[in-house]
């Protein structure tokens, strides 16, 4: 991570969340906005907590993301507070004393139990926003989790400071060498479970510091679009899928590489993706509306499948038809941040109107148009996915397929190739790309 580049960037991050957060508080007729990092979670019956997630509107503001019970106060024109929690725990490992480029910028108040959050409130509870998850009882009057003010805070998430953009490099270039990781261990043999460490050890996460739970899915497995295990016994090698990313301040990368073990069709196929979705990246920019983009991709896509010799109908036909949809299920791509599926995507403005997906794609996750600065992932995939298969052998659209070709593919699963965007005025800026080719 270059610290020196997040260091000088950081102080107009902060002040953004400020002038966001200000905003907020005039949409809830509030003077103080309250936000908890999050609390551990036992689990049911148990003295064993689950793997801890931040909330995300405080990592939004610091690069905190292990640090259960933590507080930041925010009061129009004051000194950021952040109540640090360090309980008195030494069946546990304390949080470390703070450290870093950022907190110069707070006025840091050691606490020892999240409930002490009340003590340090400016202003009555009655006049407090707080945003977190079970913490009504701590400040018992507040307004807790409005939605006028999540709304404000969502939209503008969208858009990215130039301190977001230096985390989000960094989270690609991290998670790079995994990747070709990854792939080293694939072609020398290695089953999904190993694949998966290999992956781990070259980007230096433990797998709950991970951005979201990777996907290491070996031949028919890439066709399972979010599969969640490990086979630990070796197969024999056709296709790897890879969608795993990285975490740098609490800001993630969102990558997927789909890699074949030899020559072929379906390598061509890959190939053929690959030059696809490289074109799909080019047209990202300030301004375009994401769902055009997602039609053409449906649109490019039906044309690489005429071609190969899935689909007789052309590219254009086979999207209006919905004939691509069972190749392809799910959306484009989607916002990227301090959430591997940041908040937003389906807002039409920061009031909260709802901006939800055409009936045609209701998977579409992003139905805004695109600022500068939004970062964005672009993911088009296709797969032999047995159950949509099924589907479509069943369907009017039949007659459309040679099952012959589809028969033959089958066992390679699916492809996927996924990199992370910004959209710029003049252009793009493929945050992947300039790391894995
Ligand atoms: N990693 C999940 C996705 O690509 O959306
Ligand atoms: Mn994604
Ligand atoms: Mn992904």
């Amino acid at each position: 991570m270059d610290t020196p580049t997040l260091a000088r960037h950081y102080p107009a991050h902060l002040a953004r969340c400020q002038a966001i957060a200000t905003e907020a508080l005039v949409a809830a007729e509030a003077d103080h906005l309250v936000i908890s990092a999050g609390l551990e979670h036992y689990a049911f019956l148990d003295d064993q907590t689950y793997p801890f997630r931040a909330n995300p509107l405080f990592k939004a503001w610091l690069p905190l993301n292990r640090h259960p019970g933590c507080w930041l106060i925010h009061t129009p024109g004051e000194r950021p507070v952040l109540l640090y929690h360090q309980p008195r725990d030494f069946w546990h490992q304390p949080p470390a004393d703070p450290a870093g480029y950022w907190t110069e910028a707070f006025d840091i108040r050691v606490i020892r139990d999240p409930a002490e959050v009340a003590q340090h409130l400016p202003g009555p509870a009655e006049r407090s926003v707080l945003l977190g998850e079970g913490v009504e009882a701590l400040v018992p009057g507040a307004q807790v989790n409005p939605q006028s003010v999540l709304h404000v805070l969502h939209w503008h998430r969208a858009v990215k400071s130039r301190y977001e953009l230096a985390c989000m490099r960094a989270a690609n270039e991290r998670a790079a060498p995994a990747h070709r990781a990854a792939r080293e261990a694939f072609l020398e043999g290695a089953p999904e479970y190993e694949i998966h460490l290999a992956y781990l050890r070259a980007c230096g996460h433990t797998d709950d510091e991970l951005p979201y739970h990777s996907i290491v899915a070996v031949n028919e497995h890439a066709a399972v679009l979010h599969y969640q295990h490990r086979e630990r016994e070796p197969a024999p090698r056709r296709t790897l899928l890879v969608d795993a990313g990285a975490d740098v301040g609490g800001y993630a990368s969102d990558i997927t590489r789909t890699w074949t073990a030899g020559d072929g069709e379906f390598a061509d196929l890959v190939g053929a993706l690959d030059d696809l979705q490289r074109g799909l990246c080019a047209e990202v920019r300030a301004g375009v509306a994401f769902g055009d983009l997602h039609r053409k991709a449906h649109q490019r896509i039906g044309q690489l499948l005429k071609e190969t010799g899935v689909i007789r109908l052309d590219g254009e036909a086979a999207a209006a038809a919905g004939l691509t949809r069972y190749f392809f299920p799910h959306g484009l791509g989607h916002l990227l941040g301090v959430q591997v599926h940041d908040v937003g995507g389906q807002q039409a403005d920061p009031q909260g109107t709802p901006a939800p997906p055409p009936e045609d794609y209701p998977k579409l996750r992003l139905t805004r148009r695109l600022e500068q600065d939004t970062v964005v992932t672009i993911e088009p995939g296709i797969y032999f996915i047995d159950m949509l298969l099924e589907e479509l052998q069943a369907s009017e659209l039949a007659a459309e397929v040679h099952w012959p070709v589809v028969e033959r593919l089958r066992p390679w699963g699916g492809i996927r190739i996924e990199d992370n965007v910004r959209a710029d005025a003049g252009g793009h800026e493929n945050l992947t790309r300039a790391w894995l080719p």
